[in-house]
């Protein structure tokens, strides 16, 4: 990838692991070395330590583009909205994302647009979701899959057209950065970061 393709961009990274130095964490780590030496401005936020709670379907940002709920997601929002791509990484936790990444992906609903088309925030200068699932299971990239299109699915509709990435069966912190499948999520990366 050449050096300086994504001066003045940013990638904010998102680890949905409880781990510190798990399988999504090690990924992620590489993700966001990979990006800076292109150029891109990183910033790894962890889902865990934010703290937010659920959203409340009070529906007050379908008028404000923004949360109700002052709990630091308003900051995570402006972040993503000024981020040209975002990377959400995940553990799976039977069958599904962990908790706090299924609590942020619903108070990402301000995104969604608000009814009045023309204040609406919307994503901002989002325009690439980056994904990355992990599991334990051998065979977990066909049993999981649904998850995967689940989040595009989610992603098109706040009109995010570009969101691409994969599931690393198998992973195992001490083995994950040799799977193959790792190597295969780095160059959809790279793809995303070059498009
Ligand atoms: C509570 C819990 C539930 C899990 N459920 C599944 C599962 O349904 N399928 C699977 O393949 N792995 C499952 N795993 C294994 C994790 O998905 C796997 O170890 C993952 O790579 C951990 O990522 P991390 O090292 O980044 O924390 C589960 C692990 C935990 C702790």
């Amino acid at each position: 990838m050449s050096e300086g393709l994504g001066r003045g961009m940013r990638m904010t990274l998102f680890n949905g692991s409880p781990r510190k130095d798990g399988s999504d964490a090690r990924i992620l780590a590489e993700a966001a070395r990979i990006a800076e030496g292109a150029g891109f401005e990183c910033e790894t936020i962890d889902l865990y330590s934010l703290g937010i709670s659920g959203c409340r379907a009070c529906m007050s940002c379908k008028a404000t583009g923004r949360c109700a709920m002052e709990d630091g997601m308003n900051g995570v929002l402006e972040k993503i909205r000024s981020s040209d791509i975002i990377v959400i990484a995940s553990p799976i936790y039977f069958g599904a994302e962990t908790g706090p990444v299924k609590v942020f992906m619903d108070r990402l609903y301000p995104m969604a647009g608000a009814k009045d088309g023309s204040k609406a925030p919307g994503v901002g200068k989002l325009r690439k979701v980056n994904l990355l699932f992990t599991c334990g299971a051998p065979g977990g990239a066909m049993t999981y899959a649904s998850v995967l299109s689940r989040y595009v699915a989610s992603f098109k509709m706040m009109g995010v057209e570009d969101t691409e990435g994969c599931i690393v069966p198998g992973a195992d912190p001490e083995s994950v950065m040799d799977s193959d499948y790792t190597a295969g999520y780095f160059d959809i990366l790279r793809y995303q970061l070059e498009g």
